[in-house]
């Protein structure tokens, strides 16, 4: 990872302390909410929600969460409704995490430096708490304080991610292929499905939740910056399942290889996929070049996407 690890930040106003402290700040929110969200009433019986809370709770960078805030400030959005969003968006992924380590998926005993839910708590339970928490996003995101039809293009945001046309059309390509080598553009569609999906989700959730509806500008930026940020977040993952190890990631390193996937390392090799990831990270420098200071977060966000160590 040396050469993109060393390569330098990118152009923005906000000082790196101050961004660290922002980041910290938008996981800390994320986890309270969580928590509230996570600790109501309803779960009986009482494993679900304990396996529920193990799944969402504890670990995960928070990304997702970070790049609806980063979007929510394009349009000035309210802090209750990007929380909102960003736990709905987090419990889908966190959904989309426990079924991808299903044995039946990539079969996979550890996320984020834990067993994972199905050696916790069984399979049966591991299918369950997908379910739940996928309901209990979009339950979230029905009671978010917006208007209703704001309320609709957040619901309609979450459901094409995670539907068909995005997450579970995406896992459903890599699963049927695995063992059967893609192309490149066949791997750029399947990526873009399992993974683009949710971070297209996550940047318009946050430009949902204005309060005053975008301009063309932030619209069109938003487009090729997800674009090229949700693409960059897998190739960036399968070159961590190859060059770190399971202390840093958190999961088993090596799987992709394994289990005979493929993948942008598979492809075109590490130092290709690397160029790659300039690329996009320059494809997403210029969506944003635009607009003005307020994409500041999102320019920072890239860097700690693309160069991130886990
Ligand atoms: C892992 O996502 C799976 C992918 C879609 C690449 P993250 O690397 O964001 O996982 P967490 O949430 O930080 O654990
Ligand atoms: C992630 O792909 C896809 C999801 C939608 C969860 P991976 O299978 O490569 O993710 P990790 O490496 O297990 O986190
Ligand atoms: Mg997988
Ligand atoms: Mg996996
Ligand atoms: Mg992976």
């Amino acid at each position: 990872m040396s050469k993109i690890v060393d390569a330098p930040p990118s152009p923005s106003l906000i000082g790196e302390q101050a961004f660290a402290d922002w980041t910290a700040h938008v996981v800390h929110r994320t986890e309270h909410a969580l928590t509230t969200i996570l600790s109501s009433s309803w779960a009986e019986p009482p494993v679900m929600r304990e396996a529920m809370r193990y799944a969402t709770l504890g670990g995960g960078k928070r990304l997702r969460a970070m790049l609806c805030h980063a979007a929510g400030e394009l349009v000035s959005a309210g802090p209750a409704a990007l929380d909102a969003a960003a736990c709905a968006i987090e419990m889908v992924h966190a959904c989309s995490l426990v079924h991808d380590d299903l044995p039946a998926l990539d079969n996979d005993e550890l996320r984020r430096g834990r067993p994972t839910v199905h050696v916790k708590f069984g399979e049966a339970l591991a299918i369950l708490v997908g379910d739940g928490l996928q309901a209990r996003a979009f339950e979230v995101l029905s009671d978010t304080p917006l208007s209703s039809a704001q309320r609709i293009e957040l619901v309609r945001a979450l459901a094409v991610a995670s539907g068909p046309r995005g997450v579970a059309g995406g896992q459903a390509i890599d699963v049927l292929n695995t063992g059967s080598p893609l192309r490149l553009d066949e791997l750029e569609y399947m990526h873009r499905m399992k993974t683009g999906a949710l971070i297209r989700a996550a940047v318009f959730m946050g430009i949902h939740c204005g309060a005053v509806p975008p301009d063309r500008s932030i619209l069109d930026a938003a487009e090729d910056y997800q674009r090229a940020v949700g693409l960059a977040m897998q190739v960036v993952d399968d070159i961590l399942d190859v060059t770190s190890d399971a202390d840093a990631l958190g999961k088993t390193p090596g799987k992709d290889a394994q289990a005979n996937k493929t993948t942008y390392v598979s492809i075109i090799g590490i130092e290709s996929s690397h160029q790659f990831l300039r690329d996009l990270h320059q494809q997403a420098l210029a969506a944003l070049a635009p607009l003005s200071g307020r994409a500041d977060r999102l320019r920072r966000l890239v860097d700690r996407i693309i160069y991130r160590k886990y």
